[in-house]
């Protein structure tokens, strides 16, 4: 798609309802981030991703969206403890379900990128902001504000690129230094916080849809304002169940002796949907 100049979609997706929504848009791919930790968890940073945290959300994105390219993060030094270890967690992803890893930086780690890469692994790298290092950066900043940084940013970029990474995201730099590199590489850079002059975009599904109130930092655009339709459809549910209008008669099943026999069929969605998703097992309440 870079080759071609047309821009690549991505978004994050850590579960199997939104999966299903993702799977059914235009989005090209699907980033399992490790941002799964503060979204999912509550925490306060990514440091607190593990692996199997990691793969039992790859499982659930891999069920819910089986068409689309799927990255997942390695976790919070799952790489940075010797090879058997960095492998054992990308072959924990890779079985989830997931197509491509990403980590972040590449310092001290360029030879185990290489190794994943040989292993038939496609490993996206993470440059910029790199979220996993907050405390050694003194904080999430925006990066690549120097001569000396953006001298540093840019062979770090060569060297993931050197080292087979198929892509990079470039977090929180300036625009004109994600150009420059954009420029400089012939794999796509996939942007977040940094600028129009990349190979693609990604947003943190939550922040798109308006599900985390407060963040508003200046790269986000949010789309919908999805938490104040949940709570508008909550509590409209919470003043039907008070006041008893609901269930209503349609919604409530009728007397043993006035079942008719024989209506018992899947809906279409069951169908569209396949074997085994719960509104297969479950279209039979629909009667
Ligand atoms: O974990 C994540 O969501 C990410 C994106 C911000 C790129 O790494």
């Amino acid at each position: 798609m870079k080759d071609e100049g047309r821009k690549i979609s991505m978004i994050t997706c850590y579960d199997y309802s939104s999966a299903r929504a993702v799977a059914d848009s235009n989005i090209d791919c699907i980033l399992v981030g490790d941002s799964l930790a503060m979204t999912m968890h509550g925490y306060a940073t990514t440091l607190s991703a593990t692996t199997p945290m990691m793969s039992l959300h790859t499982a659930a994105v891999a069920k819910g969206a089986p068409a689309k390219f799927i990255v997942a993060d390695l976790p919070f030094l799952s790489y940075r403890k010797g090879l058997k270890d960095a492998m054992d967690a990308v072959h924990e992803l890779m079985a989830a379900g997931a197509h491509a890893v990403k980590l972040e930086g590449v310092r001290g780690h360029a030879e185990i990128v290489r190794h994943i890469v040989d292993s038939g692994v496609p490993v996206m790298g993470h440059l910029g902001l790199t979220p996993q290092s907050v405390h050694a950066l003194g904080g999430m900043k925006v990066q690549a504000r120097t001569k000396a940084a953006v001298r540093a940013l840019a062979s770090q970029a060569r060297e993931l690129e050197e080292a087979g990474c198929f892509a990079i995201v470039l977090e929180c730099v300036p625009s004109q230094v994600a150009r420059e590199v954009t420029d400089l590489l012939r794999i796509p850079t996939i942007g977040i916080g940094a600028g129009p002059y990349v190979s693609g975009q990604v947003l943190v599904y939550q922040d798109l849809l308006g599900l985390n109130p407060g963040f508003e930092p200046r790269f986000l655009r949010v789309y919908a304002n999805t938490f104040e339709i949940i709570r508008t459809a909550l509590n409209a549910y919470d003043n039907d169940v008070k006041s008893g209008a609901f269930p209503s008669a349609s919604e409530s099943y009728k007397d043993p002796d006035l079942i008719e026999e024989g209506v018992t069929k899947p809906t279409e969605h069951a169908r569209e949907n396949g074997q085994g998703s719960r509104i297969t097992i479950t279209s039979e309440m629909n009667q």
